[in-house]
């Protein structure tokens, strides 16, 4: 039998996602592939959509020394003509510049450099004082056939850090002075039809934006956009659904741009499919006339009976294909993916989804991860919201910027709620502009719940400009998106009338303030904006200030923040608190917290930089997740520590734990809700046992072995046959196991790696927040026994083997190895 799109979506989504990231990874993804709306929004003919990321080369420009930096600022007329840059030229010779694939952050690849000024940002040398690393020049060549002529051209870039000049052809097209926005310059008039074309792209890094690291160059998609002269304008579709009984109706809009010479008349077409790529609904309007260089609004409605409703557990998409015609021609179209469901947040219910209660179970998150900095490739969007969901987080906070494209789809399909934020806080023109992109780009995915104006800005919380700044941010959102609430991370001043806009109130951190300001403030709805930032390193378990350690019990925090337990047992109880945002899901790189230099990133994630789970993972598990938990820490090598008492904690949702140390009961515990479970246990070297209870069943046992040193290397690949488009990933796992077979959860063995075949290593971490080896080398040293290395297809089907070896003791172990198939799939158009 076989089965369909749908069935398979379902019996997928009812897996745990922890099998995600084992071998059924697999089937999510093949399902993802399947999905009929692959992308939030899709070409769809004539219009093309051009991935533009391969082929592109690249070098340093120079902040100050305009010769170092293609001779940009010689004299004080550089930009006095549209068309005389001869870096976009063919005559330019750019044959000894590197060659590379976006997405690409050059942050990641410089080395750390002690400076207290850099510490924000992980110790990269970017900034004004760092000329030779702070500027970078893409250039690509590519043709544009002739018969291009007449329709309209456009680049797209997702974002890129930080300000942008962009040439094309010699001529200079624009400036974007935003690292996390999305912009694009249209093409048409600066194109070489029939022939070559040079774009160059100049991005200087030297001004920094955000407290954390933000990567630097082209993290993001590039696109090259070929529409019709007259087409739907750029993010003008929206589907609002509204859901009554059991039948949804979608109210349709979008505007059409009229870029040629000539009146024309058109109408607007559209058509709804479910998951299965079944046509669900349809509406059609009456055709309007546009005059050259104008535009007209087309709105519609439609009916979807007994919708199939998003939810994480969930998450049912459709897509709309919205189709311009005009004399009986498609001039263009797109398609759009949405979700049905609804969302209310209650100043005395908190948050429900399609009519029931939820509470939000969130972590904030940076967006850069270990090997690659700021530049995901899609796939590792998808693991990262799989590891998420695996602890049972059920939102995450884009703090605080706007996000990748590909994270928000992940959440979209995998099923993540999202708090959308922006950069800035602002209604000048640039904030204003970030804003409108933001709400526009994303109003159509069902996982925004919440739109964020931003966070903590302390001086505007307290002045009287701040509140008509956030009063006109609501506004405009509320026009271009009347679906969904507006909220802002607030810290202190709480009682100001700074809030008063916001139609959610966000509490960060300050447990103190909640239950007053409800009380005062009766009927605005309240959610935990950012809390949490407790701080902990994997597999460490005691504090030494010396080597920038902190323990991993639920202990450690700075002076403004909380424990994991104290935050959700106050969140949890409160039915009016729609939940909250745990800072951070993942750790990121920069603000290095508790610890500075040699640190360089933050400790507070609940997992690693590569995404390896930290204990409090597991206390969020228990009291987030559906599944049972029993989490037994630490592990159990403690040979310096022989008849000393050790701290035992199990992080357990079931009815009572037993703890046995080499078979010796140590005695059972009751698990209260919400807390964990803590013994006092005389070390000495054996098995330590778990075994949880539940209707007074042991249902989990978890054990913790003293093991004997490292004799083996593990390597395990979250996938072994992933898709040859240049884009695709297998993530590995690299472990060292004793001679019985055990992981060594201690050891620091230095792991080389060897990548034969059609596929690259892109990038290595291992998670220690204090480790300065390279991201790109092929070779890591584990931290407390793991690391982590990341694989990318080419784009030529294939095997691709990955070996795992080390010389850290003799005799020299074989070397683990995993082959991986890169099977041939369709290639996203793309830029050739
Ligand atoms: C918050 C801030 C975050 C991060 C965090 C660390 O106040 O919003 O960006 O800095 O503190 O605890």
């Amino acid at each position: 039998m076989s089965l369909s799109r749908r069935d398979l979506l379902r019996s997928s989504f009812a897996l745990s996602v922890s099998s995600l990231l084992g071998d059924p990874v697999n089937r999510a993804h093949a399902l993802l592939a399947r999905l009929p709306a692959s992308a939030p929004s899709s070409a769809v003919a004539p219009r093309e959509r051009l991935l533009f990321d391969f082929g592109w080369k690249f070098q340093f420009g120079h902040v100050t020394d305009p010769a170092r930096d293609l001779g940009l600022g010689n004299d004080q007329g550089d930009f006095s003509k549209t068309g005389d840059f001869d870096f976009s030229n063919e005559k330019f010779d750019d044959s000894k510049w590197r060659t590379l694939n976006l997405p690409h952050d050059w942050a990641v690849e410089l080395p750390f450099v002690r400076d207290k000024d850099l510490e924000s940002h992980g110790y990269k040398p970017l900034g004004r004082r760092y000329p030779e690393t702070s500027i970078g020049w893409y250039r690509r060549v590519f043709y544009i056939p002739e018969e291009d002529q007449g329709r309209r051209i456009e680049i797209d870039f997702d974002g890129a850090f930080g300000s942008a000049l962009v040439f094309l052809n010699g001529s200079f097209l624009g400036r974007n002075d935003n690292g996390y926005a999305p912009f694009r310059f249209d093409l048409t008039n600066f194109l070489n039809y029939g022939g070559k074309n040079y774009l160059v792209v100049r991005l200087d890094a030297s001004f920094g934006d955000g407290w954390f690291y933000e990567g630097a160059g082209i993290y993001r998609h590039v696109w090259l956009t070929k529409t019709d002269a007259l087409h739907l304008g750029h993010w003008n579709s929206y589907i609002r659904p509204e859901v009554k009984g059991n039948v949804a109706t979608l109210t349709l809009g979008t505007v059409v741009q009229n870029e040629s010479r000539r009146t024309e008349s058109c109408r607007l077409r559209w058509q709804v499919f479910d998951a299965d790529g079944k046509l669900v609904a349809t509406a059609d309007t009456r055709p309007k006339s546009i005059d050259p260089d104008d535009s007209t609004t087309f709105t519609a409605s439609a009916t979807v009976g007994n919708p199939a409703l998003w939810s994480p557990d969930a998450p049912n998409l459709y897509s709309a294909v919205a189709t311009l015609e005009s004399s009986d021609r498609t001039r263009d179209a797109e398609r759009v993916s949405f979700g049905v469901r609804t969302a209310t947040f209650d100043a005395d219910k908190g948050f429900s989804l399609n009519g029931k209660p939820l509470k939000i179970k969130g972590t904030c998150n940076h967006q850069d991860h270990a090997g690659v900095g700021a530049a995901l490739p899609d796939r590792l969007q998808f693991y990262r919201v799989a590891v998420l969901k695996d602890m049972g987080c059920n939102a995450v906070r884009t703090s605080h910027n706007m996000p990748t494209p590909e994270w928000v789809d992940a959440c979209d399909r995998l099923g993540m709620m999202m708090m959308c934020e922006t950069r800035t806080m602002s209604t000048a023109v640039e904030g204003m502009a970030q804003l409108e992109l933001m709400i526009k780009r994303y109003r159509n995915s069902p996982a925004i719940i919440l739109w964020s104006m931003g966070n903590e800005e302390f001086t505007l919380q307290s002045i009287p400009q701040g509140e008509r700044v956030l009063a006109d941010m609501v506004a405009r959102t509320h026009e271009l998106d009347p679906t969904r609430p507006c909220t802002a991370a607030v810290n202190g001043r709480f009682e100001s009338h700074f809030s008063d806009a916001l139609d959610v109130m966000g509490f960060n951190y300050n447990l103190k303030a909640p239950d007053g300001w409800h009380k005062a403030h009766p009927a605005k709805p309240c959610i935990g904006s950012e809390t949490a930032s407790t701080v902990a390193t994997r597999g460490i378990y005691s504090t030494d200030k010396l080597r920038n350690w902190v323990s991993a019990y639920d202990l450690n925090y700075p002076p403004w923040a909380e424990t994991a337990e104290e935050w959700w047992k106050f969140y949890a109880v409160r039915e009016w608190l729609a939940g909250g945002f745990a800072w951070t899901g993942f750790d990121y790189r920069g603000e290095p917290t508790p610890y500075g230099w040699p640190s360089i990133n933050s400790q507070f994630g609940l997992v690693d930089m590569c995404g390896f789970p930290k204990d409090d993972f597991y206390y969020y598990k228990a009291w987030w997740g559906s599944e049972p938990v029993l989490h037994l820490f630490p592990h159990w090598n403690w040979e310096q520590r022989n008849g000393e008492p050790i701290s035992v904690w199990v992080h357990s949702n079931l009815d009572s734990v037993e703890v046995f140390l080499n078979g010796k009961s140590q005695g059972s515990q009751k698990v209260q809700p919400l807390t964990h479970l803590e013994w006092k246990v005389k070390y000495e070297p054996g098995v330590l046992e778990a075994r949880g209870t539940r209707n007074g069943n042991v249902l989990l046992v978890e054990k913790r072995e003293t093991t004997g040193k490292p004799a083996s290397v593990r390597l395990t690949a979250d996938r072994t046959e992933i898709n040859a488009d240049g884009e695709d990933l297998a993530v590995l796992r690299v472990e060292v196991l004793d001679q019985d077979g055990r992981m060594v959860p201690t050891a620091d063995t230095m792991i080389n790696f060897k990548v034969t075949g059609e596929g690259t290593l892109i990038g290595v971490g291992n998670g220690d927040p204090n480790c300065q080896e390279s991201d790109k080398e092929p070779q890591r040293s584990l931290f407390n026994g793991l690391a982590q290395a990341i694989l990318r297809s080419s784009r030529t089907p294939g095997t691709i083997t990955v070996e795992a070896s080390t010389d850290d003791w003799s005799p020299t172990p074989p070397a683990a190895r995993v082959t991986i198939t890169s099977k041939r799939v369709d290639l996203r158009p793309s830029v050739d």
